[in-house]
């Protein structure tokens, strides 16, 4: 059996996680009902995603030298997911994300830390990573000469960059050119692009210069194929326990299963996310190929 090669260069933190009945309002103290920590940032969780669902995964980012990056490189490690190209650095703290769950949705505020110190020139030394690679994935909780190295990376050795524009910022041009596909929630493609609020999914998807694969949430993803059509992929159904890494685990799965063609790797990666919030924590929920498999399964009854 083919196992996707996957090369996800991006973020590595640790979760605080503060459990609410409701978020606070400016100001506001409120008791919470629960604190848990969990190994997260967008980079870790897309690796991990992909990893439980077969593929062989290399991480490119870094961590602190302190317990958090000890934890947090133990965790990909047992994932299975080669940590070669993870650096640590003695002079920056582990990223960070500081996170609020209630009813099932989040806040997250990240405090980047030893993932501001990746440099393109440690991006480069995975570069035979990445020239073997069946998708290379990044988001933006690294550096953007980073992102950018990556994506030209790829672009000399032919192979797919995939974006997750998030957390969202105006993209540069140079990247957009670069880009395979861009995969942005709502709010994420409008700012990546510089688009005006008040846009239709639809009409932002048009503008864009590169491919569009963009969740929408519990109604799902849309995606614009080489004629401009944009297809819709409905979510499948799921008790939200935490939504924390959703879009994540949409884009490990994605990206593993790429290879199958846009409808049938959409549809998958779906299935995983709905999956993936049913646990808390961004990775707990994250599920193995087999538990994919069978809940696809079931859809189909
Ligand atoms: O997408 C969820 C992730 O965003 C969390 O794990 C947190 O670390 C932040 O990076």
């Amino acid at each position: 059996m083919y196992r996707a090669k996957i090369t996800v260069v991006g973020s590595i933190n640790m979760d605080m996680v503060t459990q609410c009945r409701r978020f606070p309002d400016i100001g506001e103290t409120l008791m919470g009902t629960d604190f848990q920590r969990y190994s997260g940032g967008k980079g870790a969780n897309q690796a991990v995603a992909a990893a439980r669902l077969g593929a062989d995964v290399t991480m490119v980012g870094a961590v602190g030298d302190d317990g958090f990056g000890y934890e947090l490189l133990t965790v990909l490690n047992r994932e299975g997911v080669n940590t070669d190209y993870v650096k640590t650095l003695p002079d920056l703290p582990s990223g960070m994300a500081n996170i609020t769950v209630a009813d099932g949705e989040n806040q997250i505020i990240v405090v980047p830390g030893a993932n501001s110190g990746l440099t393109p020139a440690d991006v480069e030394a995975a570069e035979s990573r990445i020239a073997e690679a069946d998708v290379v994935l990044a988001q933006l909780e690294i550096p953007m000469d980073c992102v950018i190295t990556a994506a030209k990376l790829a672009a000399k050795h032919g192979k797919p960059f995939v974006l997750n524009p998030a957390p969202a910022q105006r993209l540069p041009e140079e990247l957009l050119e670069l880009v395979t596909l861009l995969t942005p929630n709502t709010t994420e493609l409008a700012c990546s692009l510089g688009l005006p609020a008040g846009m239709s999914a639809e009409e932002m998807i048009r503008r864009s210069r590169c491919p569009v694969l963009m969740t929408i949430g519990s109604d799902g993803a849309l995606y614009n194929d080489e004629n401009g059509q944009i297809h819709h992929q409905p979510a499948f159904r799921a008790i939200p326990v935490d939504s924390t890494g959703a879009g994540d685990t949409f884009n490990g799965a994605f990206a593993v299963y790429w290879k199958d063609g846009m409808a049938s790797a959409v549809k998958k990666a779906c299935a995983a996310a709905a999956l993936s919030i049913a646990k808390a924590g961004a990775q707990s929920g994250m599920p193995f190929e087999e538990e994919l498999e069978a809940f696809l399964a079931q859809q189909a009854v």
